[in-house]
């Protein structure tokens, strides 16, 4: 193993990822495990250097005290521990010490070296890949966003023909997505990938539903169902890998923090499909996995893409979904983004796309009244999704872009620019 590492025991701070990231920060690798760690278990980890036992604001679960197993002191790895909180002191909890503290810690008492970087982390983590997998097989279902490219490229690298690759169309993605993940993957990388076109499938399950959970719902199952069959059909398959990154773990609900959201990566699907997971991204935080992508040599727009939901244009193309209203979304969605990496906005805003309510607007078009749906604009910034603020797009701009969408996607009557943050309004219509 190239990198060593500091464990942090998750003793119930809320700023555990933050230490990590102070830590990898520093140039070594860090990673966070459960409080009740046996012995064996930290044994287990490669390059462990030293222990950092954190508490916090959470180190209460339930009435009772979150505690290591003592033996961890006798295993022969210098400890630290920080916040041992009292109820008087809670504007210390979920600190993170001072940089000269740590530093002091990783490099003088612990000896690490600063030998973290995405170079190291590939190799490592191609040896355990091998070293997990053996000669076996791996199923992946590859959505085309930025964690799952970056797992198969991974997977890839340490695997080969070992791997095998789902991507299910649902017929909700943007344009040019699904033809970019099998030229990426199925061409230029050479990877064994099984491509499923279940548009129709997906869009004849969702037509008359305007629920957005409903919809939501659908989307999901189906997706599920469509690679479980593609799954049954394939044969000596072990493993199964996971784009899970760190985030979702946290999201997920830990030992001590609780659930925000469920990932559907976490925990996912049936028990009797019964594959033992590769999660080979398990501990790295998001822009770490785009370094990762990015040294693995998969393209810039794959790696620094936009956050898209799981269920695509679904939720974008507003209540009931018709064949022709989502494609007037994918085209002036295409549109916008293409004027916003001619701009370099790209770069900038967080999150910027187009949704097309379920309605019609008059217009006037070749000299007679027109009936045509309406595009709406959005364009938010934020840090981590709970709340967003509008980008302020320059005028010039947004009528460059309102005179496209018009010309060329001959359904469109209207375009508006929205300008509610988050809150009151969500990012997503639905
Ligand atoms: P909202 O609309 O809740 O969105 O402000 C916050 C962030 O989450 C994304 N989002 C989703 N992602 N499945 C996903 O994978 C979903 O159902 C979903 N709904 C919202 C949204 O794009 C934004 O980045």
């Amino acid at each position: 193993m190239k990198q060593d590492m500091i464990v942090i025991l998750d003793m119930g701070s809320t700023a555990n990822p933050a230490l990590a990231r102070a830590i990898r920060d520093l140039g070594v690798y860090s990673e966070i495990h459960p409080h009740d760690i046996t012995p064996e278990g930290l044994k287990a980890l490669n390059n462990v250097k030293g222990i950092i036992l954190n508490g916090g604001e959470n180190r209460v679960v339930d009435g009772v005290a979150v505690e290591v197993d003592p033996a961890i002191y006798d295993c022969g790895y210098p400890v630290i521990a920080i916040d041992h909180p009292t109820a008087t002191c809670a504007q210390k909890y979920d600190a993170i010490p001072e940089e000269a503290v740590l530093k002091s810690f990783v490099f003088d008492t612990c000896g690490c070296e600063a030998n973290w970087n995405m170079k190291n982390f590939i190799e490592d983590q191609v040896e355990l890949i091998r070293r997990q997998v053996g000669d076996r097989k791996v199923l992946l279902a590859l959505s085309g966003g930025v964690d799952s490219s970056v797992v198969a490229a991974l997977l890839l690298k340490a695997i080969g023909d070992q791997l095998v690759c789902v991507h299910v169309n649902h017929g909700l993605m943007r344009k040019n997505e699904s033809e970019n993940v099998v030229e990426v993957f199925g061409k230029q990388l050479n990877a064994n990938l099984i491509y499923v076109d279940a548009t129709d499938r997906f869009l004849d399950k969702l037509a008359g539903v305007a629920d957005p959970e409903q919809k939501r719902k659908i989307i999901g199952a189906e997706f599920i169902r469509v690679f479980e069959e593609e799954a049954r059909k394939l044969e000596g398959i072990d493993f199964l890998g996971q784009g899970t990154i760190y985030p979702d773990i946290i999201e997920s609900g830990t030992k001590t923090a609780k659930v925000v959201k469920s990932h559907h990566n976490v925990g996912g699907l049936p028990e009797d499909l019964q594959f033992e997971l590769v999660e080979p991204l398990l501990q790295l935080f998001k822009d770490e996995v785009r370094a990762c992508g990015v040294e693995l040599g998969l393209p810039a727009e794959m790696v620094y893409r936009q956050p898209f939901p799981g269920p695509g244009l679904g939720v974008r193309c507003l209540g009931a979904i018709t064949r022709d209203r989502l494609e007037t979304l994918r085209e002036s969605d295409a549109i916008l983004r293409e004027e916003f990496a001619k701009a370099g906005l790209d770069k900038k805003v967080w999150q910027y796309f187009t949704v097309v309510p379920d309605f019609k607007a008059v217009g006037v078009r070749n000299h007679e009244r027109s009936m045509g749906y309406m595009v709406v604009i959005r364009a938010v910034n934020t840090i981590d999704a709970m709340t967003a603020s509008i980008e302020r797009l320059d005028y010039d701009f947004l009528e460059k872009v309102v005179a496209r969408i018009t010309e060329e996607v001959p359904s469109v009557s209207r375009v508006c620019y929205e300008l509610t943050p988050k809150p009151v309004a969500t990012i997503e219509f639905e």
